[in-house]
C-alpha cells in the first residue's frame, strides 16, 4: 500500500516536473527539406521537446502528420507559408535549414545569392514573433547567414548575441569520425575541437588538443578531409543535394545540448559559430569555438587555447577568409533590409 502510494507520488512529481518549467517548443523552418525531415524526426524522438512546429513553403503539413504518429508525447503541428507567426510564437529554439543546398562543383558561398534573402526573411519573422528564442542557423553559407540574421535582429532592436548560433556541429562530428577511422578508436568517445567557421579553409580542426600528432601527408589529408568532407557527400549524391542525414543528427545534437543547458544541466559545451570576442581585434566578429551553454544561451566562450604552429597557419588562413564572409553578410543585410 505504502509502495503504491509512493509510486503514485513519483508519477505525480514527474507529471509536474515536465509541466510549465520544462515546456519546450522547437520550430524547424525548412522542415520539408532534405535536412528538415530527418531533423524533425529526431526532434520528435527527443523527450525534452514538448511541441514541434514544422514550417516550410512546401510540404510541412505532410511531414508533421507523418512525425505526429511517432509514439512520443510531443505535439507536432505543420505550418504553411501564411502561418509563420503561429509556427514561431513561444518557440524556445528555432532551427533554420531553409534554403538551397550545393550541387557538385559549388562552394557554400555560391549559395549566397539565394539563401541570404531566405535567411533574412525568416530572421525577420523570428525577430518579430519570438525575439527571445535561440536561433540556430544551418542554411549555408553559415559564415555569412549568421551575420545576416544578427543584423536583422539588431535592426529590429532585439539582438541578443547569446542566442544567435551558427550550427557547426557537423564539422566536429566529421572530425571525430574521421580520426576514429584512422586510429581505430570508438568514434562516440572522440570529440575533436574544430574552430573557425563552416566552409573550406575556415574549418580548423585542432587535433593536437586531443593528444593526436599526425604528421606530414597524413595530417594534410586529415585536415583536408575535415575541411572538405561535405564535398564527398555532394559528389556522391550526384546533384541531389548535400549532407542531410548526418546534418540532421548534428542539428538535433546541438538542439538537445541547448535544451539540457536551459533545463539546468551544467558544463554543456558545444562548438558553435557565435558573436565572439576572440578575434574582434582582427575585424572578425563571429567565430566558432567551444562554447559553454546555459539557460540564457551562450554562457562562456572558450578561447582557442594552445595550438601547434601548423594549426596556427590554418587559423591565420581561416581568419582571413572569415572576415570577408562576415563582411559580405553584413553588407547584404544593410543594403537589402
Ligand atoms: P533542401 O532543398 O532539401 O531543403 C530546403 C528546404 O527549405 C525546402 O523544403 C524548401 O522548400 C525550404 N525553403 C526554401 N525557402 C524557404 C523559406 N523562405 N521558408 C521556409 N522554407 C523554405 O536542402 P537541404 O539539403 O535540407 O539543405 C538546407 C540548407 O542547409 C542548405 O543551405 C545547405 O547548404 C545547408 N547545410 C548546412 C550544413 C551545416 O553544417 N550547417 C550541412 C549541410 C547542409
Amino acid at each position: 500500500m505504502f509502495a503504491a502510494r509512493q509510486a503514485i507520488g513519483t508519477i505525480q512529481r514527474r507529471a509536474f516536473s515536465v509541466s510549465a518549467r520544462d515546456a519546450s517548443k522547437v520550430a524547424v523552418l525548412g522542415a520539408g527539406g532534405g535536412i528538415g525531415q530527418p531533423l524533425s524526426l529526431l526532434l520528435k524522438l527527443n523527450p525534452r521537446v514538448t511541441e514541434l512546429a514544422l514550417y516550410d513553403v512546401r510540404g510541412a503539413p505532410g511531414v508533421a502528420a507523418d512525425c505526429s504518429h511517432v509514439n512520443t508525447k510531443s505535439v507536432v503541428k505543420g505550418y504553411e507559408q501564411a502561418d509563420v507567426a503561429a509556427a514561431l510564437k513561444d518557440s524556445e529554439i528555432v532551427l533554420i535549414p531553409a534554403g538551397v543546398p550545393r550541387k557538385p562543383g559549388m562552394t557554400r558561398d555560391d549559395l549566397f545569392n539565394t539563401n541570404a534573402s531566405i535567411v533574412r526573411d525568416l530572421a525577420k519573422a523570428a525577430a518579430e514573433h519570438c525575439p527571445k528564442a535561440n536561433i540556430l542557423i544551418i542554411s549555408n553559407p553559415v559564415n555569412s547567414t549568421v551575420p545576416i540574421a544578427a543584423e536583422v535582429f539588431k535592426a529590429a532592436g532585439v539582438y541578443d548575441p547569446k542566442r544567435m548560433f551558427g550550427v557547426t556541429t557537423l564539422d566536429v562530428v566529421r572530425a571525430s569520425r574521421f580520426i576514429s577511422q584512422l586510429k581505430s578508436t570508438d568514434p562516440a568517445s572522440e570529440n575533436i575541437v574544430v574552430v573557425g567557421g563552416h566552409s573550406g579553409a575556415t574549418i580548423v580542426p585542432l587535433l593536437s588538443q586531443s593528444g593526436y600528432n599526425l604528421e606530414g601527408e597524413q595530417l594534410d589529408a586529415y585536415v583536408k578531409r575535415v575541411q572538405f568532407g561535405g564535398d564527398e557527400v555532394v559528389q556522391a549524391k550526384g546533384g541531389a543535394g548535400s549532407a542531410t542525414l548526418s546534418m540532421a543528427m548534428a542539428g538535433a545534437r546541438f538542439a538537445e545540448s541547448l535544451l539540457k543547458a536551459a533545463q539546468g544541466e551544467k558544463g554543456v559545451i558545444e562548438p558553435t559559430f557565435v558573436d565572439s570576442p576572440l578575434y574582434k581585434d582582427q575585424g572578425v566578429d563571429f567565430f566558432a569555438s567551444q562554447v559553454e551553454l546555459g539557460p540564457n544561451g551562450v554562457e562562456k566562450i572558450h578561447p582557442v587555447g594552445q595550438i601547434t604552429d601548423y594549426e596556427q597557419k590554418l587559423l591565420d588562413a581561416c581568419l582571413k577568409d572569415l572576415k570577408g564572409n562576415i563582411e559580405k553578410g553584413v553588407k547584404f543585410a544593410k543594403e537589402n533590409p
